[in-house]
């Protein structure tokens, strides 16, 4: 089974845990992508639910496969998040953000009832940080935030690269209008404690760690897909 096959295996799983007529948080991502193909089929034969997508680029998926999309203002109560992540850990701490959505996702998710990550084994980790940790960040005063971040950082031990994200021929740019700094911390032995210093940071707009936010992991494998739960 490949990468993609495996994404399928892990978004159908997830098809399951949504109802007739839920309110739909509905992610970023490859992952996510396979979901919204899954859920247009369902929707074309018939099955009601509403959307709030987490990106722009989602809602073009979205709206060229048919699923009704409304506005977090039209919806702001919402029954069930479905969203990739780049990081899972065992306690369904998330790194988010590979895909420049964390702010939208993040904002989704805390208006959801219940979030549902779907994600291939290979996002399955023992401790957060391989994978470079998204930050996004006002772009007044960039210099100023990066410097602001490192302190905050080094109190916590962790040192590594913190590198503008380029796209083109430029920073890459939200959807919000800001930019993101990519975190090569490594290893995050304390997400929490990582996560309140970059949220005491004024420059910091929102950053890639979701902490008690997932109540369901779905991880697919070769075997199959199974379901990690949040003990909490
Ligand atoms: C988007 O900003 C991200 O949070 C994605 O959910 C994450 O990068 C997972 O994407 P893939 O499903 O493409 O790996």
């Amino acid at each position: 089974m490949d990468a993609r096959e495996m994404k399928i295996k892990a978004a159908e799983a997830a098809l399951a845990h949504v109802e007739y007529g839920m309110r739909l948080g509905i992610g970023t991502g490859s992952t996510a992508e396979e979901f919204v193909r899954l859920l247009a089929e369902k929707v074309a034969s018939g099955f009601k639910v509403e959307g709030v997508p987490t990106s722009e680029r989602t809602a073009r998926l979205c709206v060229e496969l048919g699923v009704p999309l409304k506005s977090l203002d039209e919806l702001p109560q919402l029954d069930l998040t479905i969203d990739g992540a780049d990081e899972v850990d065992p306690a369904l701490r998330l790194i988010k953000g590979g895909g420049g959505a964390l702010l939208r996702e993040k904002i989704v998710a805390a208006a959801s009832t219940r979030m549902i990550v779907i994600a291939d084994e290979s996002k399955l980790v023992d401790t957060l940080g391989a994978f470079a940790l998204p930050i996004e960040v006002n772009p007044f005063g960039l210099t100023s935030t990066r410097m602001a971040i490192e302190k905050a950082a080094s109190r916590l031990g962790l040192t590594g690269a913190l590198t503008l994200r380029q796209s083109g021929d430029g920073e890459f740019t939200t959807d919000g209008g800001h930019h993101i700094i990519d975190a090569s911390f490594g290893r995050i032995p304390d997400a929490e404690a990582l996560s309140r210093e970059l949220n005491s940071i004024p420059g910091v707009v929102e950053h890639g760690l979701f902490i008690n936010m997932a109540a369901l992991a779905i991880i697919a494998g070769p075997a199959g897909a199974r379901t990690l739960q949040a003990n909490r």
